[in-house]
């Protein structure tokens, strides 16, 4: 069955087809408000959220479907120690669709083994957060009109942000697009992003520390945020947590077309005063990932009995081959198969969390 795990589980055609599918419910709300009516999407948030939740829930209700779920892994079965493969078996018996938020890199892949039912990935600790990308892609193609030939400043922890790695996965598919990465060197974007998805596509791109100097060049910048929550050492968040401030100044050096994005939530990475600026799409971008949820249940609901895409990754088991990374699901789920891949260049990855092994 289709699920989503990873932005590229989707093609660009039905990316397009996904942003059609919601502007037309922006348009003609009332067309679907009974097109799930039956149907129970259940949402199992093991880390906190306000949006990618709270849209999910409102999409399912939108669509005149019901909603289940858990907000915090206190207040499920997981804080007794049950396994996210257990906990997947059980609910997927409940529920037509599951969107899961878990902190463990690579949790979704070992729930789409366990499931009956369509996955989504809302978020798999610093690693990929797919329906983030489809709110980003609605939002550049409203403000944009296009995919094609834009220079796209990513700013802030591009090493954990999982919602960097997923948009530049799905841009680095279209014609002209270049990356400016701006951030300071211990938060620069992992190779297993950059290597594959930009240097070995031969898209152009450079590497700033600057967000002064690269953004009167930038068509598109997406903001991020230091995320505390992911550092091992504290000391070394509060070392860089203030790197990038955008503020009015800044903006005064950007492009008059420029558009702003960012996630969410914001600490104080945008100034609130840059909120009056026409440029700034972050609350567009919400409003976008509602809608671009919508269109995805739909999708996934209608396709429940299509194969799955199939995975170009030539995955192979290894019981030899462990996994470092401490915030890949390998550390925390019981008796895992040692899934591993390798790159064009030979190197062996974790099937989970992508990390070189
Ligand atoms: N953008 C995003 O994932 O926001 P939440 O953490 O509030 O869901």
């Amino acid at each position: 069955m289709r699920h989503l795990l990873n932005i590229l589980d989707l093609t660009t055609e039905e990316i397009n087809e996904l942003i059609t599918t919601a502007l037309d419910i922006e348009e003609n709300p009332e067309k679907y408000s009974e097109s799930c009516k039956g149907k129970i999407l259940a949402t199992l948030f093991f880390e906190p959220s306000t949006r990618t939740r709270l849209s999910f829930e409102t999409a399912m209700l939108s669509l005149g479907g019901s909603v289940a779920g858990v907000s915090s892994a206190s207040s499920s079965s997981a804080s007794k120690g049950e396994s996210v493969s257990d906990t997947v078996e059980v609910v997927s018996g409940y529920v037509n669709i599951i969107a899961m938020r878990h902190p463990k890199e690579g949790a979704p892949y070992v729930a789409k083994r366990h499931s009956l039912v369509p996955i989504v990935n809302a978020g798999d600790g610093g690693h990929y957060h797919p329906t983030q990308t489809l709110a980003d892609l609605m939002t550049i193609y409203k403000k944009k009109g296009t995919f094609e030939n834009l220079t796209i400043g990513l700013c802030g922890d591009l090493k954990y942000g999982r919602t960097v790695h997923s948009l530049i996965e799905a841009m680095s598919r279209y014609k002209g697009v270049k990356f400016c990465l701006i951030s300071p060197e211990e938060l620069s974007l992992p190779d297993f992003v950059k290597k594959e998805y930009i240097k070995d596509k031969g898209i152009v791109y450079e590497e700033v520390s600057s967000l002064e100097e690269a953004i009167s060049s930038l068509d598109v910048l997406y903001m991020t945020r230091i995320q505390k929550e992911r550092f091992l050492d504290e000391a070394e968040y509060e070392r860089l947590k203030d790197s990038y401030v955008l503020n009015e100044d800044k903006m005064k050096s950007a492009k008059s077309d420029m558009i702003v994005l960012h996630p969410l939530p914001r600490v104080n990475e945008i100034s609130v005063k840059v909120d009056e600026d026409d440029r700034a799409c972050y609350f567009l971008q919400t409003r976008c990932g509602k809608l671009m949820r919508m269109a995805l249940i739909l999708k996934l609901l209608k396709e429940k009995n299509e194969p799955e895409r199939a995975d170009t990754r030539k995955m192979f088991v290894d019981p030899d081959k462990i996994c470092k990374n401490p915030h890949c699901i390998v550390t925390s789920e019981q008796e895992i198969e040692r899934s591993v891949y390798k790159d064009k260049n030979c190197i062996t990855h974790c099937a989970y969390c992508d990390s070189v092994i």
